[in-house]
Protein backbone atom coordinates (compact mmCIF):
# COMPACT_ATOMS: atom_id res chain seq x y z
CA UNK A 1 0.00 0.00 0.00
CA UNK A 2 1.15 3.57 -0.69
CA UNK A 3 0.30 6.63 0.17
CA UNK A 4 -1.08 9.38 -2.25
CA UNK A 5 -3.17 11.68 -3.38
CA UNK A 6 -6.20 10.32 -5.99
CA UNK A 7 -7.71 11.66 -8.91
CA UNK A 8 -10.60 10.77 -7.75
CA UNK A 9 -11.30 14.54 -6.34
CA UNK A 10 -9.51 16.51 -9.14
CA UNK A 11 -12.58 18.12 -11.17
CA UNK A 12 -13.36 15.66 -14.44
CA UNK A 13 -14.32 18.24 -16.82
CA UNK A 14 -11.27 18.15 -19.27
CA UNK A 15 -9.32 15.62 -17.63
CA UNK A 16 -9.19 11.94 -19.87
CA UNK A 17 -10.87 8.91 -18.63
CA UNK A 18 -8.55 6.98 -16.56
CA UNK A 19 -9.33 4.44 -14.01
CA UNK A 20 -8.96 5.72 -10.55
CA UNK A 21 -6.63 4.32 -7.66
CA UNK A 22 -8.33 2.50 -5.29
CA UNK A 23 -8.14 3.15 -1.53
CA UNK A 24 -8.93 1.73 1.88
CA UNK A 25 -10.12 3.95 4.50
CA UNK A 26 -9.59 2.65 7.89
CA UNK A 27 -11.77 3.02 11.04
CA UNK A 28 -9.32 5.28 12.57
CA UNK A 29 -9.41 7.42 9.57
CA UNK A 30 -12.76 7.95 9.38
CA UNK A 31 -13.18 8.95 12.98
CA UNK A 32 -10.34 11.32 13.04
CA UNK A 33 -12.18 13.13 9.77
CA UNK A 34 -15.19 13.58 11.32
CA UNK A 35 -13.78 14.46 15.02
CA UNK A 36 -16.01 17.72 16.68
CA UNK A 37 -17.56 17.58 13.08
CA UNK A 38 -21.11 17.70 14.55
CA UNK A 39 -22.43 20.38 12.94
CA UNK A 40 -20.80 20.39 9.71
CA UNK A 41 -22.37 17.05 9.67
CA UNK A 42 -25.98 17.59 10.55
CA UNK A 43 -25.46 20.66 7.94
CA UNK A 44 -23.95 18.04 5.13
CA UNK A 45 -26.91 15.72 6.15
CA UNK A 46 -29.56 18.30 6.06
CA UNK A 47 -28.65 19.43 2.72
CA UNK A 48 -28.20 15.95 1.10
CA UNK A 49 -31.48 14.82 2.67
CA UNK A 50 -33.50 17.85 1.04
CA UNK A 51 -31.55 16.83 -1.85
CA UNK A 52 -32.61 13.23 -1.78
CA UNK A 53 -36.14 14.91 -1.12
CA UNK A 54 -36.45 17.08 -4.47
CA UNK A 55 -35.61 14.10 -6.30
CA UNK A 56 -32.29 14.65 -6.79
CA UNK A 57 -30.44 11.05 -6.06
CA UNK A 58 -30.96 7.64 -6.75
CA UNK A 59 -32.26 5.68 -3.74
CA UNK A 60 -33.65 2.18 -4.22
CA UNK A 61 -35.22 0.51 -1.68
CA UNK A 62 -32.62 -1.76 0.87
CA UNK A 63 -32.04 -5.54 0.10
CA UNK A 64 -32.70 -7.27 3.57
CA UNK A 65 -30.33 -10.63 3.34
CA UNK A 66 -31.77 -12.94 6.30
CA UNK A 67 -30.93 -16.25 7.44
CA UNK A 68 -32.37 -19.30 8.10
CA UNK A 69 -29.99 -20.27 10.90
CA UNK A 70 -29.27 -17.31 12.48
CA UNK A 71 -32.90 -15.25 12.60
CA UNK A 72 -32.00 -12.44 14.50
CA UNK A 73 -28.99 -11.42 12.41
CA UNK A 74 -28.99 -9.53 8.91
CA UNK A 75 -27.15 -8.03 6.45
CA UNK A 76 -28.62 -4.93 4.49
CA UNK A 77 -27.37 -2.98 1.05
CA UNK A 78 -28.44 0.22 0.58
CA UNK A 79 -27.04 1.42 -3.09
CA UNK A 80 -27.20 5.15 -3.24
CA UNK A 81 -26.16 8.37 -5.99
CA UNK A 82 -26.15 11.43 -5.31
CA UNK A 83 -26.17 14.03 -8.46
CA UNK A 84 -25.50 17.82 -8.18
CA UNK A 85 -21.78 19.32 -6.95
CA UNK A 86 -21.02 15.54 -4.92
CA UNK A 87 -21.49 13.35 -7.49
CA UNK A 88 -20.97 10.17 -6.49
CA UNK A 89 -22.48 6.46 -6.30
CA UNK A 90 -21.80 3.36 -4.10
CA UNK A 91 -22.89 0.95 -1.60
CA UNK A 92 -23.58 0.38 1.99
CA UNK A 93 -23.05 -3.20 2.81
CA UNK A 94 -23.94 -2.99 7.09
CA UNK A 95 -24.23 -6.36 8.99
CA UNK A 96 -26.70 -6.10 12.20
CA UNK A 97 -25.58 -9.25 14.17
CA UNK A 98 -26.91 -8.64 17.76
CA UNK A 99 -25.46 -11.86 20.15
CA UNK A 100 -22.26 -10.02 19.44
CA UNK A 101 -22.72 -7.62 21.86
CA UNK A 102 -22.58 -10.75 24.55
CA UNK A 103 -19.08 -11.69 23.07
CA UNK A 104 -17.99 -7.73 23.61
CA UNK A 105 -17.88 -6.72 20.28
CA UNK A 106 -19.66 -4.46 17.89
CA UNK A 107 -23.29 -5.58 16.81
CA UNK A 108 -22.72 -3.39 13.86
CA UNK A 109 -19.75 -3.64 11.26
CA UNK A 110 -19.64 -2.56 8.19
CA UNK A 111 -17.97 -0.82 4.70
CA UNK A 112 -18.97 1.61 2.50
CA UNK A 113 -17.96 1.52 -0.83
CA UNK A 114 -17.90 4.89 -3.56
CA UNK A 115 -17.75 4.67 -7.12
CA UNK A 116 -16.67 6.73 -9.48
CA UNK A 117 -19.50 9.34 -11.28
CA UNK A 118 -17.46 9.11 -14.49
CA UNK A 119 -15.84 5.41 -14.58
CA UNK A 120 -18.10 3.50 -12.34
CA UNK A 121 -14.88 1.89 -10.91
CA UNK A 122 -14.79 1.95 -7.53
CA UNK A 123 -12.53 4.13 -6.04
CA UNK A 124 -12.63 3.52 -2.00
CA UNK A 125 -13.70 1.04 0.79
CA UNK A 126 -14.45 2.82 3.63
CA UNK A 127 -14.86 1.49 7.81
CA UNK A 128 -18.39 2.23 8.01
CA UNK A 129 -20.04 1.63 11.42
CA UNK A 130 -19.04 4.64 12.22
CA UNK A 131 -20.48 6.63 9.45
CA UNK A 132 -23.43 5.15 9.82
CA UNK A 133 -23.94 5.89 13.63
CA UNK A 134 -22.98 9.44 12.27
CA UNK A 135 -25.29 9.86 9.66
CA UNK A 136 -27.97 8.16 11.68
CA UNK A 137 -27.31 10.88 14.56
CA UNK A 138 -27.03 13.39 12.79
CA UNK A 139 -30.65 13.21 10.86
CA UNK A 140 -31.99 12.19 14.40
CA UNK A 141 -30.31 15.66 16.02
CA UNK A 142 -31.70 17.61 12.59
CA UNK A 143 -35.63 16.14 13.54
CA UNK A 144 -35.29 16.83 17.55
CA UNK A 145 -34.76 20.09 16.47
CA UNK A 146 -37.10 20.60 13.73
CA UNK A 147 -39.71 19.01 14.99
CA UNK A 148 -39.60 20.66 18.78
CA UNK A 149 -40.27 23.93 17.14
CA UNK A 150 -43.86 25.27 18.04
CA UNK A 151 -44.06 23.42 21.28
CA UNK A 152 -42.07 23.44 24.51
CA UNK A 153 -38.41 22.89 23.44
CA UNK A 154 -37.79 19.56 25.39
CA UNK A 155 -35.77 19.52 28.78
CA UNK A 156 -36.04 15.81 30.03
CA UNK A 157 -34.36 12.98 27.36
CA UNK A 158 -35.27 9.66 27.48
CA UNK A 159 -32.71 7.03 25.93
CA UNK A 160 -34.87 3.92 25.56
CA UNK A 161 -32.05 1.09 25.00
CA UNK A 162 -28.57 2.55 25.24
CA UNK A 163 -26.05 0.65 22.84
CA UNK A 164 -23.83 2.99 20.01
CA UNK A 165 -26.54 4.39 18.37
CA UNK A 166 -27.75 6.08 21.28
CA UNK A 167 -24.10 6.96 22.40
CA UNK A 168 -24.15 8.77 18.81
CA UNK A 169 -27.16 10.67 19.09
CA UNK A 170 -26.58 12.14 22.30
CA UNK A 171 -23.07 13.35 20.96
CA UNK A 172 -25.07 14.85 18.20
CA UNK A 173 -27.53 16.20 20.51
CA UNK A 174 -25.24 17.85 22.47
CA UNK A 175 -22.89 19.32 19.92
CA UNK A 176 -25.57 21.07 18.46
CA UNK A 177 -26.82 22.71 21.32
CA UNK A 178 -29.20 20.67 23.36
CA UNK A 179 -29.01 20.56 27.22
CA UNK A 180 -31.10 18.94 29.32
CA UNK A 181 -31.91 18.68 33.13
CA UNK A 182 -32.14 14.93 33.23
CA UNK A 183 -31.01 12.18 31.34
CA UNK A 184 -33.02 8.69 31.63
CA UNK A 185 -31.73 5.42 31.01
CA UNK A 186 -33.32 2.32 30.59
CA UNK A 187 -31.86 -1.16 29.08
CA UNK A 188 -32.88 -4.40 29.38
CA UNK A 189 -29.47 -5.23 29.90
CA UNK A 190 -27.99 -3.97 33.14
CA UNK A 191 -24.38 -3.80 31.49
CA UNK A 192 -25.38 -1.01 28.74
CA UNK A 193 -27.13 0.83 31.25
CA UNK A 194 -24.21 1.05 33.61
CA UNK A 195 -21.80 1.67 30.48
CA UNK A 196 -24.14 4.72 28.96
CA UNK A 197 -24.13 5.73 32.64
CA UNK A 198 -20.56 5.90 33.14
CA UNK A 199 -19.96 7.43 29.21
CA UNK A 200 -22.11 10.64 30.94
CA UNK A 201 -20.58 10.87 33.53
CA UNK A 202 -17.03 10.41 32.44
CA UNK A 203 -18.35 13.94 30.08
CA UNK A 204 -19.07 15.21 33.13
CA UNK A 205 -22.73 16.14 32.30
CA UNK A 206 -24.65 19.10 34.23
CA UNK A 207 -27.77 16.63 33.87
CA UNK A 208 -29.29 14.42 36.13
CA UNK A 209 -28.81 10.80 35.11
CA UNK A 210 -31.97 8.62 36.12
CA UNK A 211 -31.59 4.87 35.65
CA UNK A 212 -35.22 3.11 34.83
CA UNK A 213 -35.67 -0.29 35.61
CA UNK A 214 -39.16 0.02 33.94
CA UNK A 215 -40.11 1.63 30.20
CA UNK A 216 -42.84 2.86 31.42
CA UNK A 217 -41.09 5.32 33.86
CA UNK A 218 -38.23 6.01 31.30
CA UNK A 219 -41.17 7.31 28.43
CA UNK A 220 -43.42 8.69 30.84
CA UNK A 221 -40.43 11.55 32.61
CA UNK A 222 -39.03 12.26 29.17
CA UNK A 223 -40.21 14.68 26.92
CA UNK A 224 -37.79 13.62 24.28
CA UNK A 225 -37.93 9.82 24.04
CA UNK A 226 -35.15 8.06 21.83
CA UNK A 227 -35.67 4.25 20.99
CA UNK A 228 -32.49 2.75 19.93
CA UNK A 229 -33.16 -0.79 20.66
CA UNK A 230 -32.82 -4.04 18.41
CA UNK A 231 -36.68 -5.38 18.93
CA UNK A 232 -37.65 -7.17 15.75
CA UNK A 233 -41.37 -6.76 17.03
CA UNK A 234 -43.06 -3.96 18.89
CA UNK A 235 -43.00 -4.16 22.78
CA UNK A 236 -44.52 -0.84 23.85
CA UNK A 237 -48.20 -0.82 23.67
CA UNK A 238 -49.90 1.28 26.53
CA UNK A 239 -51.37 5.13 24.79
CA UNK A 240 -51.34 6.31 28.31
CA UNK A 241 -47.54 5.83 28.60
CA UNK A 242 -47.53 8.95 25.57
CA UNK A 243 -50.18 10.98 27.35
CA UNK A 244 -47.38 14.19 28.00
CA UNK A 245 -47.34 13.99 23.98
CA UNK A 246 -43.83 13.73 24.19
CA UNK A 247 -41.58 13.86 20.71
CA UNK A 248 -40.09 10.42 19.75
CA UNK A 249 -37.22 9.63 17.49
CA UNK A 250 -38.10 5.85 16.68
CA UNK A 251 -34.78 4.91 15.31
CA UNK A 252 -35.00 1.72 15.72
CA UNK A 253 -38.11 1.72 13.67
CA UNK A 254 -40.42 -1.55 15.31
CA UNK A 255 -40.77 -0.64 18.92
CA UNK A 256 -43.99 0.44 18.69
CA UNK A 257 -47.30 -0.84 18.67
CA UNK A 258 -49.26 0.23 15.85
CA UNK A 259 -52.39 1.95 18.10
CA UNK A 260 -49.82 4.17 19.53
CA UNK A 261 -48.98 4.94 15.97
CA UNK A 262 -52.10 5.57 15.53
CA UNK A 263 -52.11 8.01 18.16
CA UNK A 264 -49.62 9.74 16.99
CA UNK A 265 -48.72 12.13 14.55
CA UNK A 266 -46.20 10.51 11.87
CA UNK A 267 -43.01 11.79 10.53
CA UNK A 268 -40.71 9.51 8.33
CA UNK A 269 -37.85 10.63 6.41
CA UNK A 270 -38.98 8.67 3.52
CA UNK A 271 -42.10 6.96 2.76
CA UNK A 272 -41.52 4.68 0.33
CA UNK A 273 -39.12 3.43 2.19
CA UNK A 274 -40.18 3.29 5.74
CA UNK A 275 -43.53 1.51 4.68
CA UNK A 276 -41.77 -1.94 4.34
CA UNK A 277 -39.72 -4.39 6.79
CA UNK A 278 -41.82 -4.51 9.43
CA UNK A 279 -41.62 -1.14 10.80
CA UNK A 280 -44.02 0.39 13.14
CA UNK A 281 -45.57 2.50 10.24
CA UNK A 282 -45.34 -0.56 8.40
CA UNK A 283 -47.60 -2.32 10.39
CA UNK A 284 -49.90 0.21 11.21
CA UNK A 285 -50.37 0.73 7.69
CA UNK A 286 -51.17 -3.52 7.07
CA UNK A 287 -53.64 -2.79 9.97
CA UNK A 288 -55.40 0.23 8.80
CA UNK A 289 -54.98 -0.93 4.87
CA UNK A 290 -54.19 2.83 4.26
CA UNK A 291 -51.42 5.91 4.74
CA UNK A 292 -53.74 8.19 6.60
CA UNK A 293 -52.00 8.12 9.69
CA UNK A 294 -48.92 9.75 8.39
CA UNK A 295 -48.11 13.44 8.10
CA UNK A 296 -45.53 13.83 6.19
CA UNK A 297 -41.79 13.67 5.99
CA UNK A 298 -39.76 15.39 7.59
CA UNK A 299 -38.41 17.41 4.48
CA UNK A 300 -42.26 18.55 4.57
CA UNK A 301 -41.56 19.85 8.06
CA UNK A 302 -38.67 21.81 6.91
CA UNK A 303 -39.91 23.47 3.81
CA UNK A 304 -43.03 24.34 6.04
CA UNK A 305 -45.33 22.02 4.65
CA UNK A 306 -46.59 20.56 7.47
CA UNK A 307 -47.28 21.44 10.70
CA UNK A 308 -46.16 19.51 13.70
CA UNK A 309 -49.20 19.94 16.42
CA UNK A 310 -48.07 20.31 20.21
CA UNK A 311 -51.14 18.11 21.54
CA UNK A 312 -50.11 14.91 20.34
CA UNK A 313 -47.21 12.63 20.83
CA UNK A 314 -44.79 13.14 17.92
CA UNK A 315 -43.09 9.91 16.20
CA UNK A 316 -40.44 10.63 13.82
CA UNK A 317 -39.22 6.97 12.10
CA UNK A 318 -35.97 7.10 9.67
CA UNK A 319 -35.62 4.38 7.84
CA UNK A 320 -32.47 5.79 7.18
CA UNK A 321 -30.88 6.44 3.80
CA UNK A 322 -28.19 4.98 1.47
CA UNK A 323 -27.41 8.39 -0.25
CA UNK A 324 -26.16 10.27 3.79
CA UNK A 325 -24.04 7.32 4.37
CA UNK A 326 -22.85 8.30 0.41
CA UNK A 327 -22.82 11.89 1.31
CA UNK A 328 -20.89 11.30 4.79
CA UNK A 329 -18.73 8.88 3.29
CA UNK A 330 -17.65 11.19 0.20
CA UNK A 331 -16.87 14.01 3.12
CA UNK A 332 -14.69 11.74 5.05
CA UNK A 333 -13.06 10.67 1.93
CA UNK A 334 -12.10 14.23 0.74
CA UNK A 335 -11.12 14.80 4.28
CA UNK A 336 -8.31 12.24 3.95
CA UNK A 337 -7.23 12.92 0.65
CA UNK A 338 -6.53 16.79 1.68
CA UNK A 339 -5.08 15.69 4.58
CA UNK A 340 -2.52 13.54 2.47
CA UNK A 341 -2.95 10.41 4.09
CA UNK A 342 -4.53 8.35 1.41
CA UNK A 343 -3.53 4.71 1.75
CA UNK A 344 -3.62 3.33 -2.03
CA UNK A 345 -4.10 -0.02 -3.03
CA UNK A 346 -1.28 -0.24 -5.89
CA UNK A 347 -2.46 -2.48 -8.76
CA UNK A 348 -5.78 -3.30 -7.72
CA UNK A 349 -7.24 -2.43 -10.79
CA UNK A 350 -4.87 -4.93 -13.06
CA UNK A 351 -6.18 -6.50 -16.00
CA UNK A 352 -6.86 -3.25 -17.56
CA UNK A 353 -5.47 -3.89 -21.88
CA UNK A 354 -8.27 -5.06 -23.19
CA UNK A 355 -6.13 -7.68 -25.75
CA UNK A 356 -3.56 -8.09 -22.96
N1 LIG B 1 -33.03 4.14 11.44
C1 LIG B 1 -31.76 4.22 11.17
O1 LIG B 1 -31.33 4.95 10.28
C2 LIG B 1 -30.79 3.40 11.97
C3 LIG B 1 -29.42 3.50 11.72
C4 LIG B 1 -28.52 2.78 12.51
C5 LIG B 1 -29.03 1.94 13.52
N2 LIG B 1 -30.37 1.85 13.70
C6 LIG B 1 -30.93 0.95 14.71
O2 LIG B 1 -30.56 1.41 16.00
C7 LIG B 1 -30.70 0.30 16.89
C8 LIG B 1 -29.60 0.34 17.93
O3 LIG B 1 -28.36 0.09 17.35
P1 LIG B 1 -27.03 -0.05 18.26
O4 LIG B 1 -25.89 -0.16 17.32
O5 LIG B 1 -27.03 1.00 19.29
O6 LIG B 1 -27.29 -1.47 18.92
P2 LIG B 1 -26.55 -2.10 20.19
O7 LIG B 1 -26.62 -3.57 20.02
O8 LIG B 1 -25.23 -1.43 20.40
O9 LIG B 1 -27.46 -1.67 21.41
C9 LIG B 1 -28.80 -2.07 21.49
C10 LIG B 1 -29.22 -2.01 22.95
O10 LIG B 1 -30.63 -2.26 23.00
C11 LIG B 1 -30.92 -2.97 24.19
N3 LIG B 1 -32.24 -3.53 24.01
C12 LIG B 1 -32.62 -4.44 23.07
N4 LIG B 1 -33.94 -4.65 23.16
C13 LIG B 1 -34.42 -3.87 24.16
C14 LIG B 1 -35.69 -3.63 24.71
N5 LIG B 1 -36.79 -4.25 24.25
N6 LIG B 1 -35.80 -2.76 25.73
C15 LIG B 1 -34.71 -2.10 26.21
N7 LIG B 1 -33.47 -2.29 25.73
C16 LIG B 1 -33.32 -3.16 24.71
C17 LIG B 1 -29.76 -3.95 24.28
O11 LIG B 1 -29.63 -4.47 25.57
C18 LIG B 1 -28.58 -3.07 23.84
O12 LIG B 1 -27.97 -2.43 24.95
C19 LIG B 1 -30.74 -0.96 16.02
O13 LIG B 1 -32.08 -1.44 15.97
C20 LIG B 1 -30.35 -0.46 14.64
O14 LIG B 1 -30.93 -1.20 13.60
C21 LIG B 1 -31.25 2.57 12.95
Amino acid sequence: MTTTRSAATEPATSEPITVPPFAVISGAQVQHALLERENQIVELVEATYRLHSAGESVNPPSCFLRFPDRPSCRIIALPASIGGQVRVDGLKWISSFPENVAAGIPRASAVLILNDHDTGYPFACLESSIISATRTAALAASAADWLSRGRRRPRRVGFFAVGLIARYIHTFLAATGWSFDEIGVHDLSADSATGFRGYLERLGTASRIAVHDRAEQLIRSGDLVVFATVAGQPHVSDLSWFAHNPLVLHVSLRDLAPEIVLASTNIVDDIEHCLKAGTSPHLAEQLTGNRDFLHGTLDDVMAGRVRVPAERPVVFSPFGLGVLDLAVGKYVYDEVVRSGELHVVDDYFHELLRYG
